[in-house]
């Protein structure tokens, strides 16, 4: 098991560049699978999960090289084999295999996927999407089967905006006979980012990204060449973490667009926030006012950001105040947050936040990757020193976390206990 331990307390001065997007990447790689030719994906962040996914590539047969953020797939010789649990368990987006198998092969099986334990996380609508095009699903012991004579194209509502759900219809309905019309479609831009991969092949999107996604599907998909968006959640982390401990604390090759919705709370706040073209350079003001956050699916403020900006809200005067409103269970880093001199209640999936309060350096666990995110923020912001245990969460979604933190002048150290 892996340790960090954070000595806080300092002011973080310098630039941190932010990586490819997780949750974009951890559906391109999936995707990929569709062509029948190489397919060359670019910013690829060096996190667990995309290497989880190309382990899965590698299982069923495809051939995967990667240079540093670049990774070449091609799928000639992959085989349509059954993914075991020992994979599909290591993350959520492991599902995005069906959608791949499925368009690809008309069959796929699989188990559940894994992921934080944030909320029961059924992939109902994703079920629901795969029926409307066709497809039977049978369940043998949290292990489904997905099989298709044919696909042929449908109009699909979701009942809620899933991402997931949003994405795998459209990997399954790519090479569908006929159009598949997605409504009540996710917005993420992570959704945009895998259309446009998948229209690079040779594929017939439009509307990503909008709540209405059509679908024309084709019969061959082919080579192509693509880029992964800069990472919005690991963006938003740094610069909430530039305005708890900054000093023209410059966060780098991010697309200011994708977190107006923190942005903005954050200038309700106090902060000043000197926003580039693509960068945005924070630093900690003293006197900061308590805000009100409610989760929302994009472009409204994204749930992964509500646990990273909890620490920072106890440097507010009065009561902030976070509504979850996306899962059932994401509020485990409160207590470890208590525990370190915060004074935050939690009720009817609200976290009130009272402060200002001083946090104090102590042992502390990351339960999920964006609860851990939120123990690195308070542990750089507590006096004396922070020990995160199960920092295997947090290396999931932050590359290189430990470097970044280094170069901004934070003392942190990772170890094997
Ligand atoms: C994606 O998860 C992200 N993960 C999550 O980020 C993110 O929090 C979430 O979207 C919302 O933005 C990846 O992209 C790998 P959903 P996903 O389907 O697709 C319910 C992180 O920290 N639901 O939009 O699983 C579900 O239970 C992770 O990077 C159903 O009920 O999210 C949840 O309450 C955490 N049935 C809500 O919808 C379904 O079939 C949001 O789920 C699917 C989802």
């Amino acid at each position: 098991m892996k340790l960090l331990e954070i000595n806080g307390g300092k002011k973080l001065t310098g630039t941190i560049r932010v990586s490819g997007a997780k949750n974009s990447a951890v559906a391109l790689i999936p995707a990929a699978i569709l062509s029948d030719e190489e397919v060359t994906i670019c910013n690829v962040p060096d996190i667990t999960d995309t290497e989880a996914l190309c382990e899965i590539l590698s299982f069923l047969g495809a051939r995967v090289k990667r240079a540093s953020e670049t990774i070449v797939i091609d799928s000639k010789e992959i085989e349509n084999k059954e993914i075991p649990a020992t994979l599909a368990k290591k993350l959520r987006a492991s599902y995005y295999f069906m959608g791949a198998l499925l368009g690809k092969y008309k069959k796929v099986t699989m188990s559940l996927p894994g992921g934080c334990s944030i909320g029961a996380r059924p992939i109902n609508l994703h079920l629901k999407g795969f029926e409307a095009l066709g497809a039977k699903v049978t369940n043998k012991d949290n292990c489904y089967i997905v099989e298709a004579d044919e696909l042929r194209g449908n109009n699909i509502y979701l009942d809620f905006a899933s991402v997931g759900a949003t994405i795998n219809i459209m990997l399954a309905a790519v090479k569908a006979k006929g159009k598949t019309i997605i409504d009540n479609a996710a917005k993420e831009p992570e959704i945009v980012n895998v259309a446009t991969l998948l229209n690079n092949m040779g594929a017939k999107i439009r509307g990503a990204g909008t709540s209405s996604i059509e679908i024309e599907g084709v019969d061959y998909l082919g080579k192509c060449f693509h880029e992964v968006i800069p990472d919005r959640i690991e963006a938003g982390t740094y610069v909430i973490l530039g305005a708890a401990v900054g000093e023209n604390l410059k966060v780098d090759n991010i697309i200011p667009e994708h977190i107006e919705s923190l942005t903005s709370k954050l200038e309700e706040m106090g902060a000043f926030l000197d926003i580039g073209s693509d960068y945005i350079i924070v630093s900690r003001q003293d006197n900061y006012k308590s805000i009100h956050v409610k989760t929302q699916t994009y472009p409204g403020f994204p749930t992964d950001l509500q646990q990273p900006l909890t620490p920072l809200l106890t440097a507010c005067k009065g009561q902030s105040k976070i509504e979850e409103t996306i899962y059932e269970n994401r509020f485990m880093h409160i207590p470890y947050l208590n525990s370190m001199g915060a004074d935050i209640r939690v009720k009817n999936q609200t976290s009130t936040i009272v402060g200002p309060t001083k946090l104090t350096g102590c042992d502390v666990v990351a339960t999920d990757l964006r609860a851990g995110a939120s123990l690195v923020i308070a542990g750089l912001m507590a006096e004396g020193t922070t020990k995160i245990t199960n920092v295997e969460h947090i290396l999931r979604g932050y590359e290189n976390i430990v470097e970044k933190l280094t170069n901004v002048g934070a003392k942190v150290e990772i170890r094997e206990i």
